[in-house]
């Protein structure tokens, strides 16, 4: 049985640097991540990023002073900057500035970051932010492949809509992902990144079945629990494909996301994405009309009547492939929580069911809210996950899984 590492960061000494660019406003939420993660984080800002974020904002967060100046009598008496280059055992700059990269290259040392690059022997990671054509410029070009070639490690940049409104490669890596990679750097054999390589698949949110062109059958799903359950799996290393239904959630960074609209299409993107870890959270709808009107159905006679079909059983579907993926479903109960669960847990030849109260009992929990109580059981046992916000209840229900999950399947 693998128990999952959660510790990988505690103690890691993290020296964050900040460069001059819109990007540095992220790089106070990645203070908090590190931090939360139990490293202890140093912050070193340019003077540009400083025009960009307080130092006072990562002071509080790091729960350190922040060093700018090279020049400084007052750290020097206490951590000067060649000990904070010993210190570090990893040196990340994010966002990193296309000047910064060039001075990098030409190895400057002309402000106190510059010169702890030199002085360190860690290893350098580097999260590019800048607009697109400054990424895409030869002299930028050059400057990353020399780096590179001196052993530099580069996360990123990614391609989007950028902060001056043009679109393309040169967004800084979402803070979750470079997380990510501080946690990958620090795993080893013995204290793994616990999903690392697991492909896992999560489905989220409600499917909708058309009744004619302007009207469907659905449900209250949110989707914030499978959004919180793909958002922690990628964080925990793993590669996560979220396929979701009709919600209005942004994808959490670094998943791959397919957006369907039925059950049926929920089904075909699902087969479509192999896994090791299957984990049904959507609330597929049961049925879907028969026929689908091609136009609007006038409101004509008195009574309507729909004929409606069984829609496919998705997690049941995937529990029978070859080979099969660990597989979890979910369990949204008005009544006999237990017993229906255990009944799943068979039907459908799972390994977990995750099963919650909706309705009068859900006591602020189940669809839509930004909180549930879940209690999970499989074959020989069981256990209360207690009301919590949905991404830290998504952190304990993997480490459950985790503790369950025998390794990568054949
Ligand atoms: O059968 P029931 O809807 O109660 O089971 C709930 C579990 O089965 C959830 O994990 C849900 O995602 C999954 N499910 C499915 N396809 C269906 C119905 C439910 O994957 N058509």
């Amino acid at each position: 049985m693998r128990i999952p590492a959660t510790d990988i960061l505690t103690g890691r000494r993290i020296l964050l640097g900040v460069t001059g660019g819109i990007a540095a406003y992220k790089s106070a939420e990645l203070v908090r991540l590190l931090r939360g993660a139990g490293a202890a984080v140093r912050v070193v800002m340019t003077p540009a990023a400083c025009e960009f974020i307080s130092p006072l904002t990562l002071q509080a967060l790091s729960g350190q002073p922040v060093r700018e100046a090279l020049f400084d009598p007052q750290h020097e008496a206490a951590m000067g900057h060649i000990e904070l280059a010993r210190w570090a055992e990893l040196i990340l700059i994010a966002p990193a500035s296309a000047d910064f990269l060039a001075r990098l290259r030409a190895g400057l040392a002309n402000d106190l970051l510059s010169t702890l690059c030199l002085a360190s022997s860690a290893p350098l990671y580097l999260a590019p932010a800048m607009n697109q054509q400054m990424w895409q410029a030869a002299a930028t070009g050059e400057n990353v492949a020399a780096l590179q070639q001196r052993g530099v490690k580069l996360l990123g940049p990614a391609s989007g809509e950028q902060a001056c409104g043009e679109q393309g490669p040169g967004r800084m890596l979402e803070v979750s992902e470079l997380l990510a990679a501080c946690s990958e750097h620090f795993a080893t054999d013995a204290n793994p990144v616990p999903l690392q390589g697991v492909r896992l698949t999560i489905t989220a949110g409600p499917t909708r079945e058309a009744i004619d062109p302007v009207r469907f059958i659905s449900n209250h799903s949110s989707g914030k629990m499978g959004f919180a359950l793909a958002e922690a799996a990628r964080q925990l290393g793993a590669r996560v494909t979220l396929v979701a239904g009709p919600v209005s959630l942004p994808s959490p960074a670094g998943v791959s996301r397919v957006d369907v609209q039925t059950a049926e299409q929920m089904l075909t993107a699902v087969l479509a994405a192999p896994a090791d870890i299957f984990i049904g959270c959507a609330a597929v709808a049961d049925y879907r009309p028969e026929l689908v009107a091609e136009s609007k159905i006038k409101k004509q006679a008195e009574a309507l009547t729909l004929k409606l079909v069984r829609n496919p059983d998705i997690l049941a579907q995937v529990a029978q492939t070859s080979p099969r993926p660990f597989c979890v479903g979910f369990a949204a109960e008005t009544d006999s929580l237990a017993e229906n669960a255990r009944a799943k847990l068979a039907a459908k030849g799972v390994e977990m069911i995750a099963a919650n109260w909706v309705g009068a009992r859900a006591a602020g929990g189940g669809f839509d809210s930004a909180q549930n109580a879940l209690q999970v059981f499989w074959a020989d046992g069981e256990q209360t996950l207690a009301m919590a916000p949905k991404p830290q209840l998504a952190r304990q229900l993997l480490d459950l899984i985790l503790s369950h999950y025998p390794g990568r399947r054949p």
